[in-house]
Parts: C-alpha cells; structure tokens; sequence
C-alpha cells in the first residue's frame, strides 16, 4: 500500500447489500399500474438516482407529465412497498466480503462512513446488522444535492474529522464514482470496469478488495 487511507466510505445499495431487486419489484408496480413499459435494463439508470428523480426517468419512459402533488404520492406509495420489502432483510442479504471487510477496518482502527441517496438507510442498516460498523451515516435525510455533487461524501468526511485525500469510496453507480472524484477521494468500482469508467479500480465485490490494492 503506498499511502494508508484513514476513512472508508461506503455506498449501501449495490456495495453492502443488494436492494436493486426490491427497488425494481416496487417501480415495476407501479409502472405495471400505469402501463409504463419498464424492464431491469430500464432499472440499470436508478442506480444511486433519488427517488423523485427516478420517478421522473420512469414519467419520461411513458411519456408522462404529472404535477408535483401526483409525483409525490406515486413516489410514496413505491417507498411503500419498498419498504415492505426492506422490512423483511436480514444478514443473509449482506454482498460477498462486505460484512469481513467491514469488520477488518473496525479491528484495524480505521474509520468508516456510509454515504447513501437512500431515506431508507437506517431501517436497512438495523435490518441487516450493520449499523454499529460506522462511525457516521450520511443518507438521503441529510443531505440537499444528489450524487454526482459531492456533498453526502464531504459530509461523511467532515463528520469522521478526516481530509478528503484521506478517503476512499466504494460506489457501485456511475453518478456515485463522480462524486467521489469531485471530492478529491479514490473511488472504487463494485461492478463492471465497463461501465464504471470514472472509478481508480474496480472489483467485482468487496470479496476481490484488499488495502493492498491502494
Ligand atoms: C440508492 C439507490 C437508488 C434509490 C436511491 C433512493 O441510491 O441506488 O436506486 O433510488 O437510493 O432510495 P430511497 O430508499 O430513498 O427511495
Ligand atoms: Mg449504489
């Protein structure tokens, strides 16, 4: 390792757990209701998106405009069924390497932020038994600009009283890795390196990462 990282910031959705499903499941409901043809290739452009923005993707799909009020009752009624979903999780839905990795950082003294778009962070976080592995969560209820602006991983930065050159970003999304860079931290890619063409490095899971790697 050339130079020791002091704070790991993670992504949930996509890095530690696999929500993907449960977000494409809920959209795909409601896009079925409202006969918005709406496919897991569709779902691929949610990733790390909010979900009003999301909602907007799924309108401009069908052709739709709505007023402010209509989107903001569609979008809670997804979350609904979301978060039936959610309330289900439980470790077994952790990714490959992310709870051993997790715990490694913890014994070794480094710090650790989450650093999500989702408002549905802390029940999946108590669901799935992560939430005692960071010192800070910063999710969709703290934070007013969405990923690709910086903001919800300067803040985990802040809060860990860490530079942002001291950090490292493990994103699964396009939009994630950019805002990561825009923040002058290493982004690592959980995915495909073809997609991910913002990221340092990327892997398929955290089961593939080490520190040495840095
Ligand atoms: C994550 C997911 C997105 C989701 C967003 C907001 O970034 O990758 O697919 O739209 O969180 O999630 P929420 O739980 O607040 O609807
Ligand atoms: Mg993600």
């Amino acid at each position: 390792m050339a130079k020791e990282y002091k704070g790991y910031i993670f992504d949930l959705d996509g890095v530690l757990v696999d929500t993907a499903k449960y977000h494409f499941k809920a959209w795909k409901r409601l896009a079925d209701e409202m006969n918005i043809r709406f496919n897991e290739d569709d779902n691929e452009r949610l990733k790390g998106v909010s979900r009003m923005a999301s909602l907007d993707i799924i309108l401009e799909l069908g052709n739709k405009t709505l007023s402010e009020e209509e989107k903001v009752s569609l979008a809670t009624r997804k979350n609904e069924w979301y978060v039936e979903f959610i309330s289900k999780m439980d470790a077994s839905e952790i990714l490959p390497g992310a709870l051993e990795f997790l715990k490694m950082l913890k014994e070794n003294g480094y710090k650790c932020a989450l650093g999500s778009a989702s408002k549905n962070a802390g029940l999946i976080l108590e669901r799935t038994g992560l939430k005692n592995y960071f010192d800070t969560v910063v999710d969709g209820t703290h934070v007013s600009k969405a990923k690709p602006d910086p903001e919800v991983f300067t803040l985990g930065a802040d809060n860990m009283g860490l530079s942002y050159t001291d950090c490292v970003v493990f994103e699964d999304s396009v939009a994630g890795l950019q805002a990561a860079k825009a923040a002058g931290m290493v982004a690592v890619g959980i995915g495909e390196a073809s997609v991910l063409t913002d990221a340092d490095m990327v892997v398929k899971d955290l089961s593939e990462f080490n520190l040495n790697m840095l």
